[in-house]
């Protein structure tokens, strides 16, 4: 009866590597360093949560962190478009290690360039 939603394609299991392989090249990358804390490890924690229920599955960020409302989450971070295409970049490198199904893939990204457009809350003359 329950309809198979994105997060039952990718499983658990896909899901936490891809964050880990994501988060690897964010700790690496020179355009997000200086944002991001040392230890990443709490951040990929609530990306897991976070893209569980983005995807269609269980609500557990909003089980432990309440409303996403992820703009404003953002907003005491200086998110450039620089930064943008960064984090972008990073989460195509991963999917690729990780290695998605192309066409799960292709629908994943395009939702996540939105999101990371959208996050965008500063110029890139302040990066
Ligand atoms: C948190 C940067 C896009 C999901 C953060 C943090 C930074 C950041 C600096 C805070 C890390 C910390 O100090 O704990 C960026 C940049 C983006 C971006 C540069 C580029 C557009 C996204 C997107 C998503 C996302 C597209 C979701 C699809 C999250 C989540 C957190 C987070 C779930 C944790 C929020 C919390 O503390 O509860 N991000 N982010 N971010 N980001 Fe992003």
């Amino acid at each position: 009866e329950k309809r198979l939603t994105p997060y039952d394609a990718i499983g658990e299991e896909k899901l936490s590597s891809l964050v880990d392989a994501f988060y690897k090249r964010v700790g690496n990358h020179p355009d997000l360093i200086p944002i991001f804390p040392d230890d990443l490890s709490e951040v990929a924690r609530k990306q897991k949560q976070f893209l569980t229920q983005f995807l269609g599955g269980p609500p557990l960020y909003t089980q432990e962190h309440g409303h996403p409302m992820m703009r404003a989450r953002h907003l005491p971070h200086e998110i450039t478009p620089l930064r943008a295409k960064a984090w972008l970049s990073c989460m195509s490198d991963a999917m690729d290690e990780v290695e998605l199904e192309p066409s799960f893939r292709d629908f994943f990204y395009s939702r996540l360039a939105m999101t990371a457009n959208h996050m965008i809350n500063t110029p890139d003359e302040n990066t």
